[in-house]
């Protein structure tokens, strides 16, 4: 009898763990699919601005000033893709995302990608304000090509 009841409390202590282990398990999930989505609203505001210069360069008058500010944006913008992929936050979370696990498992490749888009973001930041359309054009090739080669490496593609 005695070792009926302890068997008894013994499960209700087992039950205990494993709903706070899974209570645990879906606060992190949630974090993660926070970050993901922080993330996806990110590059959403940099693929903006970067077609708000190649809009404005396909026109007849680029409007020099409305380019100004999306490259100074997309330079800032740049400056912080590093802090837009927490560990934890890849599809091992269950989080909807095209980030591949190489970002995390190539974190030198992934971060010489995001060096690139940084130096390219900043050089284009200067450009737009020479007011020099052909070396503008040149750097947003330059630019553009910082964001397929990461693409292409570190993301899933479209489903
Ligand atoms: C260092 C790597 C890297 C660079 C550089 C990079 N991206 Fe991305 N980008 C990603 C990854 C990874 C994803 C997938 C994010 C996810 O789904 O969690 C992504 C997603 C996106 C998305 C989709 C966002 C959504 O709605 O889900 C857009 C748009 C985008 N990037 C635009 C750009 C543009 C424009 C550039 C260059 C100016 C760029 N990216 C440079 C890695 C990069």
């Amino acid at each position: 009898m005695t070792k009926l009841t302890g068997g008894r409390r013994f499960g209700w202590v087992v039950a205990g763990v494993l709903v706070a282990a899974s209570a645990s398990a879906a606060l992190a999930a949630t974090a993660a699919q926070n970050a993901v989505s922080a993330r996806q609203e990110n590059f959403k505001h940099l693929g903006g601005a970067f077609k708000t210069i190649n809009d404005e360069l396909k026109g007849g008058s680029p409007d020099m000033a409305k380019i100004g500010a999306a490259a100074a944006q997309m330079d800032q913008l740049a400056a912080k893709v590093p802090t837009w992929f927490p560990k934890g936050s890849g599809v091992e979370s269950g989080a909807k995302t095209r980030a591949l696990p190489e970002v995390w498992s190539d974190a030198a490749g992934f971060a010489a990608a995001e060096r690139n888009l940084q130096t390219e973001a900043a050089k284009l930041d200067k450009v737009a304000s020479s007011g020099d359309l052909a070396a503008l054009r040149a750097q947003v090739k330059a630019t553009g090509g910082t964001c397929k080669s990461c693409h292409d490496k570190y993301r899933a593609p479209e489903k």
